[in-house]
C-alpha cells in the first residue's frame, strides 16, 4: 500500500472515529436526557403503603381506595394545606394538632372568619377502626364524606370546593402528586377526599403504656391496676366490690363501642344540642353522641361534645354523682343515676392514673404524620 493510500485510510478511520464519538456522545446525551425524564417523570404509582398497627385487628377499609405511598403522601400534604381555607389561614392541622393527639385543646375551635364552632374538636387517630360514621353525631358516613365538610363549613374553613381545586391546580407539586396518586390524575373533589381519607386512615396510636402492659412488657403500678379494675368492673348494688362501669361503652382495643349514646350530661329541658337526632330524626336519638375513644384522653381536654369539663376529675365527678335523667339517657347509666357510683377520692385518682396509661407519646412526634412542607 502506498503512503497516500495509508494516509487516506487513516483519515477515514479518524473520521469514522470522530463520527462514532459524535454519535456516541449524542446517544449518551440523549440517554442521559431519557434517564433524567425517567427520574422526574410523573407517573401513576400504585406502590402500596405498608400499614402497620401493632396488636390491633385488621381494619375493614374500603376496597375502592387502596392505600398507596403516593396517595397517603398527597393526603398528608392536603391535611397541612392552608389553601383549603378561604383566606389561606387555616389547615385541617390547625384544629387537629399532632402535638395534642390530633385534636384542638380550645373548647371551641375558631374558624377562618373568627367565628367559634359549636362543638369540641375530635381527636383524629385510629379512625381506620371507626365503622359507624364520623363527627359527634355521625353525620358523615365515611371519612371521605367527612373530609370535604370542614372545607365548606362557614364556621371552619369557609371555602368552596371549586375554589380549592382552582388553587391546588396552580401548584406543580399538587398537579404532580395527583398524577402519582390517582389513575385519572385529576385534581377534583373526589380525589381530594380519597387522599385525605387515605392519610387519616394511617394515623394510628397503638403504643401507650397500656399496650405495653397488654403485651406483658411493663407492669402497672398498684394505683393504675386499681384504676384498671374499677374501669372494667360493674357496679354491684348488693356486693362490696366497687365498679366504674366504664367498659360497657368505652369498650375493646380502641376504648369505644363505636355507638351513639346519651351519658346523662343534661336533663331533657336543657338539651341544647340534639346530637344524633339531627341526623336520624328519631326522637330516641335525642342528645345521643358518638362514644369517643379514651386513648390519649389525658392529652385531649376539654371533654365531651361541648368541651364542658376541663379535667378528668370533673368527668369522673359527672359519672359518680352528676348524671341527669332524661328519656334517652342510656339504661347502662342506671346506677350512676341512682344511687350514684360509690367512688371516693382515692378511687378517682386510681381511675385517672389508669386513664393516663392510655397516653401514647410516640403519636405526638411520629415523623410519618408531621407537616410535610
Ligand atoms: C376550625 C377547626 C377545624 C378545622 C379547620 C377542621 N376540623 Fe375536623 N373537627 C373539628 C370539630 C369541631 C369537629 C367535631 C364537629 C362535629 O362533630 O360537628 C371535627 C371533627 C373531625 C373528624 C371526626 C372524627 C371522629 O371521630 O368522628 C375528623 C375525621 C376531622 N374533623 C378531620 C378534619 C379534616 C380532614 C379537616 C380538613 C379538611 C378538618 N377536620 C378541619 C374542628 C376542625
Ligand atoms: C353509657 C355509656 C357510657 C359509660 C358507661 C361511660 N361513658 Fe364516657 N362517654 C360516653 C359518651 C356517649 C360520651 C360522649 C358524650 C358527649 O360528649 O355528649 C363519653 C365521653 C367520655 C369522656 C370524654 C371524651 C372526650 O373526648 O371528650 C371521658 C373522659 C369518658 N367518657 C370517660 C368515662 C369513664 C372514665 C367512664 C366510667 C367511669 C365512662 N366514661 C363511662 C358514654 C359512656
Amino acid at each position: 500500500m502506498n503512503d497516500l493510500a495509508i494516509r487516506f485510510r487513516t483519515v477515514l478511520s479518524e473520521m469514522t472515529f470522530a463520527v462514532f464519538l459524535l454519535f456516541g456522545s449524542l446517544c449518551f446525551l440523549a440517554s442521559c436526557d431519557r434517564d433524567d425524564t425517567i427520574v422526574d417523570q410523573v407517573v401513576y404509582d400504585t406502590t402500596p403503603f405498608q400499614f402497620t398497627y401493632g396488636n390491633f385487628p385488621d381494619p375493614d377499609l374500603p376496597s375502592d381506595n387502596p392505600l398507596s405511598i403516593a396517595g397517603v403522601e398527597l393526603g398528608r400534604m392536603l391535611f397541612y394545606e392552608k389553601m383549603l381555607s378561604k383566606d389561606g389561614s387555616q389547615a385541617c392541622a390547625s384544629c387537629h394538632l399532632q402535638t395534642d393527639a390530633f385534636t384542638d385543646i380550645r373548647q371551641f375551635s375558631v374558624g377562618v372568619e373568627g367565628l367559634n364552632g359549636k362543638r369540641q374538636a375530635m381527636a383524629a387517630f385510629n379512625l381506620a377502626w371507626h365503622q359507624n360514621g364520623f363527627f359527634w353525631d355521625g353525620r358523615a358516613p365515611g371519612l371521605r364524606d367527612q373530609s370535604l365538610m370542614p372545607i365548606q363549613d362557614p364556621l371552619e374553613m369557609n371555602e368552596t370546593l371549586e375554589g380549592v381545586i382552582l388553587k391546588l391546580s396552580g401548584s406543580t407539586a399538587y398537579r404532580d402528586q395527583f398524577v402519582r396518586a390517582f389513575e385519572n390524575g385529576k385534581i377534583n373533589a373526589l380525589n381530594i377526599s380519597l387522599a385525605l381519607e387515605q392519610f387519616m386512615f394511617t394515623i394510628v396510636s397503638v403504643n401507650s403504656r397500656y399496650d405495653q402492659f397488654v403485651k406483658g412488657e411493663v407492669e402497672l403500678s398498684e394505683s393504675e391496676q386499681r384504676g384498671y379494675d374499677l374501669f372494667f368492673t360493674e357496679y354491684d348494688p348488693w356486693g362490696s366490690e366497687k365498679g366504674g362501669e366504664c367498659f360497657h361503652c368505652h369498650a375493646g382495643f380502641n376504648f369505644t363501642n363505636d355507638r351513639f349514646m346519651n351519658n346523662g350530661l343534661d336533663a331533657e329541658a336543657a338539651f341544647t344540642d340534639e346530637g344524633r337526632f339531627k341526623v336520624t330524626g328519631d326522637p330516641a336519638d335525642r342528645a345521643k353522641f358518638k362514644v369517643p375513644s379514651l386513648r390519649n384522653i389525658a392529652l385531649t381536654a376539654p371533654y365531651m361534645h361541648d368541651g364542658r369539663f376541663a379535667t378528668l376529675e370533673e368527668v369522673l365527678d359527672h359519672y359518680i354523682a352528676g348524671v341527669k335523667d332524661s328519656p334517652t339517657v342510656d339504661p347502662l347509666m342506671q346506677y350512676n343515676l341512682n344511687p350514684g357510683l360509690d367512688l371516693d377520692a382515692q378511687d378517682k385518682q386510681d381511675l385517672i392514673n389508669f386513664l393516663q396509661t392510655l397516653t401514647d407519646l410516640s403519636l405526638l412526634d411520629n415523623a410519618a404524620y408531621t407537616n410535610p412542607f
